[in-house]
């Protein structure tokens, strides 16, 4: 839990689905229909931290996979409100640790390379960038790849 909040990161129960399904469509512009966020989120090797409020709320998650010794993460958003309290470096530390328990050696990820606020979240966090995929994204922006190696 943060120091002063009520706020905790959690696993992910059946409830938490219309609110991930809604929060990846808001804050990611991911079009899936919400079988298809479920399929994705309870899949197999699938990792999910859910950060809740007081009363229990998802707002924010995230999500990702784990095979053996490698993770990704592939998602991370919180809800509007609750940005820039220092809850989404809460929420991504706390899926490092769950993935590094599980015998994570190294996290990837990747990124929009106009998203200043995610890009300064991983650089600090400490990871370092592995390569670029030109005019990844539809809008013609480039995905920067990042890597955490972790002992
Ligand atoms: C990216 C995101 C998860 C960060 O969560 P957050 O709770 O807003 O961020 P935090 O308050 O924990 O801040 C973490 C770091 O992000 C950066 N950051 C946060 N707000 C920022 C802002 N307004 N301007 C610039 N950098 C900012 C800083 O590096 C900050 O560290 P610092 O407080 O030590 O300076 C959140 O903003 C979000 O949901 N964005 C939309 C979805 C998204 O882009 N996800 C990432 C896809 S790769």
């Amino acid at each position: 839990m943060l120091p002063g909040s009520e706020t905790s990161v959690r696993g992910l129960l059946e409830k938490d689905l219309a609110a991930i399904h809604e929060l990846s469509l808001v804050e990611l512009s991911v079009r899936r229909t919400i079988d298809e966020t479920r399929s994705c989120i309870f899949g197999q090797n699938q990792v999910v931290r859910v950060l809740v409020d007081h009363g229990a709320h998802c707002i924010g998650y995230a999500l990702g996979w784990q095979v053996r010794d490698i993770a990704e993460l592939t998602e991370i958003a919180i809800a509007a409100p609750s940005k820039g309290r220092g809850f989404g470096r809460f929420l991504c530390t706390n899926f490092l640790s769950q993935v590094k328990q599980a015998g994570a050696k190294s996290i990837d990820l990747e990124v929009k390379d106009n998203n200043r606020i995610a890009i300064g979240l991983y650089e600090s966090m400490g990871f370092l960038k592995v390569g670029v995929r030109a005019k990844y994204y539809r809008d013609g922006c480039d995905a920067w790849l990042y890597s955490l190696e972790v002992s």
